[in-house]
């Protein structure tokens, strides 16, 4: 369901006659002192346009000078499954030369941040360093957190084949709705939210010895609240050890928050990667970054690439793009293996992209900023760079939250280019300009607590008894105005009372791990007998980002086929006429094939709707589960507005735009994709808002004035 502005990206991607001239300024970049260095000798090249990748004339002639040597021995051989060639490995690795200062330092330091460039091995070998030396001893564990479940799933997968044992007994993860660990579990792979959820069970993590908190200067909002925590927790466990690693030098900060603990420095094996500008700026990043990958391809010795996109979408659009290419320009050029991953990545897929490609093959990988510092993919030697990063954006005055694409700050850029310096000299293509580089990037990317709701950890401060949220420490507190926003939105769903003080709604909120409005919608729906529906529906929707495909050629099909699911009242709707048309076909495979349903998806969703029910059952017994089967759509529409009530839009009398019932800033429209995109109630109520070209709401459905006074008036009072 692309939106006109990117068909018109997918239709720009096929025109392969266009002529495209990309040209590059060169600069030599030696990461060694972090400091790009201006070269003076700039060099302007056309890029060639794909089609005639063998008119050599047009072809981009690098300068090649002023590599500098990397240490010796850089090459790391191939992974093996024989033990000794793993310990080999294994020591091969930057980190291995420090295990004996950082497990020294530890002995005498409760905090240690460890600071060393991506691949140098922290992440799979330091918590290994400290089973090997004892610290799982007395039945504790160690826990190593990460901002992103891919990586929690991949790295434990990685470090389980390094110990020789099976994932989820010694080695095991835990990420939200897939928990693969047991009590044997020793060294444990969690996300950041889901370790900052013990808290609630046991508030001085006394399970565990030590807590690395890793990918730290990533600065997820989930990330900074454990550092507050830990922080607090170091007096009343002194023998708890908290290591604190990040990729980037600037640890200064977690140093001096942690009362000046010691920085232990992991200098990384690094070469000197080549920058390469744009001479101006690119319309269309996809665009250029594909013809990047064929000039690479064609001029270039072998090595893979490695592409920065923004999300799925962009990747499997370019991922279609660059197969149909390749496929028409059929033995014309050397073969390439494209794959990518990203966030809500299936494990199994995940690990196609760290196999080696056969010989004489060049890998291309999609990935989004994961690919960062979170995991580290061999062999790559070309990064592409189109300088974007999607992020949500929080406006605490409004109270509107949306996912924007936004230009990535110079940090990032500059780890994204050293990824290409790992196996020899490398070369990283940025899509945007020299000058955009210093003038138009951010040093450093803004800390999410700064731009993010905050009703989801608010909840959970308060739930463990911190209620002067103003005397927390934070590392940079979050303004005062967004912490009210979020203290009234709690109160609002009925989580708070009005001294501030939590409710047993409140309480039964923090046992679900989702977002409070979510939550509030399941707790309602017992009520109207409609707690299986409701739970049916939160699990499609938290999982439902991709749930269609569109296969080319077959789009009008795939259409048609969606088209079959819509309901009158909306996507929430929809959803479930997909869930229950799937359960009644057996939860079958091919009945997705059929309909153009991403199987995988209702997998999850079917995983996420069995621990809903699971949770349900648990604060509220049988009864919570019990069906009334009469009048069920208008329960079901009164269940989600009793979360979703801040959501609620109103179509203006003029256009097809709709303004918020309150707080709006401006009118935002009904998502293409939408079952109600052609209809245009006059009510809607929406999950949430996506900022492309306009402020798009997606996943909507039909509400009506009295539900909206029956069920939100509280919060409406005024209108
Ligand atoms: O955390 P850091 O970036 O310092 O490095 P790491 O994630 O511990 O990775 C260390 C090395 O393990 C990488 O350089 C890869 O060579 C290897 N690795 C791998 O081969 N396969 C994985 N799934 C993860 C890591
Ligand atoms: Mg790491």
């Amino acid at each position: 369901y692309a939106l006109p502005e990117e068909q018109s990206k997918k239709s720009l991607l096929r025109q392969n006659k266009q002529t495209q001239n990309t040209s590059w300024e060169v600069e030599q970049f030696n990461r060694a002192s972090q400091l790009p260095l201006a070269n003076e000798d700039k060099v302007t090249e056309n890029a060639n346009d794909y089609e005639f990748v063998f008119d050599e004339s047009q072809f981009v002639t690098y300068d090649e000078a002023d590599i500098l040597p990397g240490d010796e021995d850089d090459q790391v051989a191939s992974p093996s499954s024989a033990s000794d060639e793993m310990a080999e490995l294994r020591k091969n690795l930057p980190v291995y030369a420090y295990r004996q200062d950082f497990l020294n330092t530890l002995e005498t330091n409760q905090v240690l941040i460890v600071v060393g460039e991506t691949g140098s091995g922290k992440t799979t070998q330091l918590p290994q360093y400290l089973y090997e030396a004892g610290y799982s001893k007395n039945n504790l564990a160690i826990a190593c957190t990460q901002p992103r479940r891919v990586a929690a799933t991949s790295i434990a997968t990685r470090v389980a084949y390094e110990m020789n044992v099976k994932l989820g007994q010694e080695v095991g993860y835990t990420i939200r709705f897939d928990d693969k660990s047991s009590k044997d579990t020793v060294i444990k792979y969690v996300t950041d939210g889901m370790l900052l959820r013990e808290f609630l069970t046991d508030p001085q993590l006394s399970h565990y010895s030590a807590i690395m908190i890793d990918e730290a200067h990533e600065r997820t909002i989930s990330t900074e609240i454990l550092l507050g925590l830990l922080k607090d927790i170091t007096v009343t466990r002194p023998q708890l050890k908290i290591i604190i690693a990040s990729a980037t030098i600037n640890a200064e900060k977690f140093s001096s928050f942690f009362n000046n603990a010691p920085i232990l420095n992991i200098p990384g094996r690094r070469f000197p990667v080549k920058i390469h500008y744009t001479k101006s700026p690119e319309a269309n990043y996809i665009q250029a970054a594909l013809t990047t990958i064929f000039q690479i391809h064609t001029t270039q010795e072998s090595g893979d690439i490695l592409v920065f996109l923004t999300g799925q979408e962009e990747i499997e659009t370019m991922e279609e793009a660059l197969n149909d290419s390749i496929d028409k320009l059929g033995d014309q050029i050397e073969p390439m293996m494209v794959c990518s991953i990203y966030a809500n990545m299936a494990s199994e897929v995940q690990s196609k992209i760290f196999d080696p490609p056969p010989q004489g093959t060049r890998k291309v990988v999609l990935a989004t900023n994961i690919a960062e510092t979170s995991i580290t993919i061999d062999g790559i030697k070309y990064v592409i760079d189109p300088g974007y990063v999607k992020q949500n954006k929080y406006n605490p005055g409004t109270g509107m939250e949306s996912l924007v694409i936004v230009p990535c700050s110079r940090a990032s850029a500059d780890q994204r280019a050293g990824r290409a310096g790992r196996i020899g000299p490398g070369k990283c293509f940025r899509l945007f300009t020299k000058w955009c580089f210093y003038n138009e990037l951010e040093a450093n990317p803004v800390p999410e607590i700064l731009r993010t709701n905050l009703t989801s950890v608010i909840l959970l401060l308060l739930s463990l008894g911190i209620n002067d949220l103003l005397k927390f420490e934070f590392m940079d507190p979050p303004s005062k105005q967004s912490i009210i926003k979020a203290l009234e939105l709690l109160y609002a769903l009925g989580a708070l009372n009005s001294q501030g003080k939590l409710t047993k709604t409140g309480q039964k909120m923090t046992e679900f791990p989702l977002d409070p409005i979510l939550t509030k919608c399941i707790l309602m729906s017992s009520k109207f007998g409609v707690t299986i529906q409701t739970c049916a529906i939160i699990a499609m929707i938290s999982e439902s980002t991709n749930l269609f495909y569109r296969p080319k050629g077959k789009a009008e099909l795939a259409d048609a086929r969606k088209a079959q699911f819509h309901h009158d009242l909306g996507d929430h709707f929809t959803l479930l006429n997909i869930w229950r048309a799937w359960k009644d076909y057996g939860y079958s495979k091919e009945w997705c094939r059929d309909c153009f349903i991403n199987y995988k998806t209702l997998q999850r969703a079917k995983n996420v709707y069995a621990q809903l029910i699971r949770l349900c059952s648990k604060i509220g017994g049988a009864e919570m589960l019990q069906e009334n089967k009469e009048d069920e759509d208008r329960m079901i529409q009164k269940a989600l507005i009793s979360g979703f009530f801040m959501n609620v839009c109103r179509l203006s009398r003029m256009g097809d735009g709709y303004e918020r019932l309150k707080g709006s800033t401006g009118g935002c429209f009904i998502h293409p994709s939408s079952a109600l995109y052609k209809t245009k109630p006059k009510l809607v109520i929406y999950y949430e808002l996506v900022l492309t070209s306009k402020e798009y709401m997606r996943c909507c459905s039909v509400v009506d004035d009295k539900l909206v006074k029956e069920m939100a008036g509280h919060y409406y009072v005024n209108k």
